[in-house]
């Protein structure tokens, strides 16, 4: 009998890290999703989860890309498949990257730094964030991959020009401007919670931190959070708790416009990608202005609810700009199904930012890693599948998409 029971059951070896043992049970990004949320006390999670007014948005960027349908090819010799692109001169070495995400060391206090690294060690740029809470030097000081700077223009302008002089001296190689920003979104999760940076702590913050005790105990035992590209200037660098919309509403400059952008290319000499374009009109703007890249994106959402989703934006900017300027999808990206979808629709790449946050909070480092492990083999296995090897291949997929009859000719 004993030899019976040996023959179907095979025992697991225990692994001892609890993480690691969570995240092998995960089987997608939704999966991660829970375990952080589980992880976080619930004004962290929702901070980064949540998204502005009904959050159709946000739900709407992920559900269209179900709406797009390719049509495998059979019978391609597929043992080696490649999404390589590039990306203002840097490679993608699997057609994304990663985008910046404001107050990661919320999510777990490896912050920045842990993502900076697993970006490197795959060769994937990552983009810091104005808003992040390790400084542009901290960064580059652990990264010898390609970095991107994302930057808020400040009403300051010193402080901007400050901001793009030290990345580019710290060898940041594009300056990524997000234009979606202008007044900060309404986020009602944040307003239900009373969310600040840093978290203020009032009783409710004390019983969820309670709660969540690991959280907890990393969040009180790592230096505190401030913004750390301003560090040490009193009132902008968020030393005392404030809310995010009553900071970007008094720091940034609502009257940011196109004629900024010379000031911006003249600061930093480096490439300008434009992150937040939500209209074709606004797509050729870019082009005709001369920038090298925009990002098709809603903020994930977060910032005016009601926008196309990018990937449904895609198909007619591509044909509004042809070859004139490099277009990039950011917003609802979950599964590496979605990254080749967005490049056969004719992206130069993809981008995202929750599934990493979801990943340091359910995991930390290893929790970043797992998500740039599943996109990698997502996005082969997918490529794989459709009997494509490369990007250029993937073009000739035939895509069909719910939302318009002819995205692209078959
Ligand atoms: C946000 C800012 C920080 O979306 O980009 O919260």
């Amino acid at each position: 009998m004993i030899k019976t029971i040996r023959s179907v059951v095979a025992l697991r070896t225990f692994d001892w890290n609890s993480r690691r043992r969570r995240l092998a049970r995960c089987g997608n990004i939704d999966d991660l999703r829970l375990l952080a949320k589980r992880q976080l006390p619930a004004g962290v999670f929702d901070y980064f989860d949540g998204a502005a007014e009904t959050e159709w948005s946000l739900a709407n960027n992920s559900a269209k890309f179900d709406q797009v349908h390719l049509q495998p090819r059979v019978l391609v010799d597929v043992s080696n498949v490649n999404a390589a692109t590039t990306v203002m001169g840097q490679t993608l070495p699997n057609g994304f990257a990663l985008s910046p995400t404001g107050f990661t060391r919320i999510a777990g206090s490896p912050g920045e730094l842990a993502v900076a690294k697993v970006a490197a060690k795959h060769g994937v740029p990552y983009t810091l964030s104005t808003l992040g809470t390790r400084s542009i030097e901290e960064v580059a000081a652990v990264s010898d991959g390609p970095l991107w700077y994302q930057l808020y223009v400040w009403k300051d302008r010193g402080l901007s020009r400050e901001l793009v002089q030290r990345a580019k001296a710290a060898g940041y190689k594009a300056i990524m401007v997000t234009v979606d920003t202008a007044v900060f979104g309404r986020r009602d999760r944040d307003v239900r919670r009373g969310f600040t940076l840093p978290p203020k702590i009032g009783l409710e913050t004390f019983v969820d931190g309670i709660r969540h005790p690991r959280w907890t105990l990393d969040f009180v035992t790592h230096e505190p959070i401030t913004f750390s590209a301003v560090a040490g200037r009193g009132d902008v660098d968020g030393s005392t708790a404030i809310t995010l919309s009553d900071y970007v509403n008094s720091q940034f400059d609502a009257s940011l416009s196109w004629r900024d952008l010379d000031w911006v290319r003249s600061e930093s000499g480096l490439p300008i990608m434009l992150k937040g374009i939500q209209s074709v009109a606004d797509a050729t703007r870019a082009r005709d202005e001369g920038v090298e890249a925009i990002a098709l994106s809603n903020h994930g959402g977060r910032q005016f609810d009601g926008s196309p989703a990018p990937i449904e934006l895609l198909p007619a900017v591509v044909d509004a700009v042809g070859d004139g300027i490099e277009v990039l999808v950011d917003g609802g990206v979950r599964r590496g199904s979605d990254v080749v979808k967005a490049l056969a629709l004719g992206a130069r790449a993809v981008m995202f930012g929750r599934p990493y946050l979801y990943g340091m909070g359910a995991a930390g480092e290893l929790g970043v890693e797992w998500v740039i492990d599943y996109f990698n083999a997502g996005i082969a296995r997918t490529m794989a599948l459709l009997g494509a090897t490369d990007v250029a291949s993937l073009r000739e997929i035939t895509c069909e998409c719910e939302w318009t009859a002819s995205a692209r000719p078959s």
